[in-house]
């Protein structure tokens, strides 16, 4: 016997002790399942790279939502896959009256009042050149993309959105798309900005899922370099003064850090995007039996919500609350 006071594992001895001290309790309202929508009757069509995820027109986006609901998820962040012969330039598409992206989401509200729905504001689903902004003579053009962005802003909220969800990293676009949410009376549309969206690789999925990938160049001249973190604070203070409700940081695992740090500094909720390119490592490795799928995504997404998200979006979303609700949840 050594002489050792402090013996951190007591607290360790059981599932009981364990259970007694466990700091962090994820439960199902945190989490925002993503949906992929497509227009059309009776589509169901699941995404190669990312097992069990589909692209879902209406009426299957409906069954999705009730199972969802069932389990006890409550909000859902809709992505619209469009056909190539509607993209344009300037992604005109996004703010047509007739899209079926507005469509849905008025169906969704008209039969499930009660959930929350996030869109995604950026052009990329509706641009021929798969830029979240305008490109004009090969440059992303900054200026000359807030006001598309704010009408599709505008035209989201009008469909029932209740949070608008600019993903496309433009300077000043969260201002912008406050004062036209405000001046067309939707005082009540919260905005989610993707803060710190950083140019990552692990989008490879979701831009397989929407064929979205940008026809020429890369995303580098907007989205974040992954080695900065003080560079996401000034992000986060700009959207903060601009009228934000949550800040998102995404991906999640690779920029816990940062969840953290915004979390720490900020006095906003801190959202989180457990991206597609996360899902598909996770489901790649346990369809070769080299992870234990069972425990790792419950300690994924337990870890994303201690690092300091209490909004996640994730495609584990349905899964983690099937399991909750059975009351069969352990890492
Ligand atoms: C684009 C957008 C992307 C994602 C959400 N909105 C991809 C991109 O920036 O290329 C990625 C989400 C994911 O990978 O799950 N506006």
């Amino acid at each position: 016997m050594y002489d050792i006071v402090q013996r951190p594992r007591r607290n360790r001895k059981s599932a009981a002790a364990r259970g007694m001290v466990r700091e962090t309790h994820l439960t199902p309202e945190h989490l925002v399942m993503p949906l992929f929508v497509v227009d059309g009757q009776g589509v169901r069509q699941e995404i190669p790279s990312m097992p069990n995820v589909f692209r879902l027109s209406e009426d299957e986006v409906l069954k999705e939502i009730g199972q969802c609901i069932g389990v006890g998820i409550r909000c859902f962040v809709l992505f619209p896959a469009v056909s190539d012969a509607l993209k344009t330039p300037k992604g005109t598409y996004g703010v047509d009256p007739s899209n079926f992206y507005f469509r849905i989401a008025r169906s969704i509200k008209a039969n499930y009042p009660e959930v929350l729905l996030m869109s995604d504001v950026a052009l990329d689903p509706y641009s021929s050149d798969g830029h979240d902004g305008l490109v004009v003579d090969g440059q992303i053009a900054n200026d000359a993309t807030l006001p598309l962005l704010a009408a599709q802003a505008v035209a989201q909220a009008q469909a029932g959105f209740d949070f608008i969800g600019p993903s496309d990293m433009m300077d000043g676009r969260v201002g912008v798309i406050r004062e036209a949410l405000d001046e067309a009376s939707l005082t009540d549309t919260g905005i989610v900005a993707y803060t710190a969206k950083y140019a990552s690789a692990f989008y490879g999925p979701f831009r397989d899922a929407l064929e979205s990938a940008p026809k020429s160049g890369d995303k580098k001249t907007y989205q974040m370099d992954p080695a900065n973190r003080q560079e996401a604070l000034r992000e986060a203070e700009l959207d903060a003064q601009e009228g934000a409700d949550f800040l998102m940081v995404k991906p999640a695992l690779c920029y816990l850090d940062v969840i953290r740090e915004l979390s720490v500094h900020m006095d906003r909720p801190i959202a989180a995007y457990n991206v597609s390119g996360e899902y598909a490592m996770l489901k790649a490795a346990a369809a070769k039996g080299w992870i234990d799928y069972e425990r790792a995504m419950p300690e994924m997404l337990t870890s994303i919500h201690r690092a300091g998200a209490s909004m996640i979006l994730t495609y584990c979303a349905r899964e983690y609350a099937q399991r909750y609700k059975a009351g069969n949840l352990s890492f």
